[in-house]
């Protein structure tokens, strides 16, 4: 990804997710040299995911396909990607936040082997109230994928 994706980026963030990050958020994200990426498909840019790294730590932080190409394995792809450039960058533990409501997503992470360690309440803004955020967990060293924290 670059600052000239942003705005194709931001425009397929607002379809594809009633609580979209701003054009800024994806700035500041590659400002903070995060590991920033964008799938394209015929010369489209059909999706974008992000991972930020630090001390051996991966956040997952994005990760998102236009709602149009959903369903057909890129949000896979991607998320395979972008658990390979963590790992590159030397992480060995992935987190991320996921609404409970994201059926969908929580089925892909789940088949990637990340699994819920917890819970933050009304982390999440939702269109009636707030929504707890799930906290999933993928160990990148580990064969089961489970992680523990103590
Ligand atoms: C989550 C998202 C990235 C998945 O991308 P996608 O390209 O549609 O997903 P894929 O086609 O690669 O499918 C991956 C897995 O997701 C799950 N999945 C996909 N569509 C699904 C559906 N309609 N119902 C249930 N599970 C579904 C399945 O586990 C699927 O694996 P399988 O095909 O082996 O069964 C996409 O739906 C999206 O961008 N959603 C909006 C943004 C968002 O919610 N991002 C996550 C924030 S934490």
């Amino acid at each position: 990804m670059a600052e000239d994706d942003i705005d194709v980026v931001a425009d397929n963030e607002a379809r594809a997710y009633p609580f979209p990050w701003s054009p800024a958020a994806f700035a500041d994200c590659l400002r903070a040299e995060h590991e920033c990426h964008v799938v394209e498909l015929g010369g489209r840019t059909i999706g974008h995911g992000v991972v930020a790294v630090t001390l051996g730590e991966a956040q997952l932080l994005n990760v998102c396909i236009e709602p149009q190409a959903q369903g057909r394995g890129y949000g896979r792809a991607l998320a395979d990607f972008l658990l390979q450039r963590a790992t590159a960058r030397s992480a060995t533990v992935v987190f991320l936040e996921v609404r409970p409501s994201n059926h969908v997503a929580i089925a892909l992470y789940g088949t990637l082997g990340f699994r819920a360690i917890g819970r933050r309440r009304g982390y999440y803004q939702a269109l009636v109230g707030r929504e707890d955020a799930l906290i999933m967990a993928l160990d990148l060293n580990a064969s089961t994928g489970a992680v523990e924290l103590q």
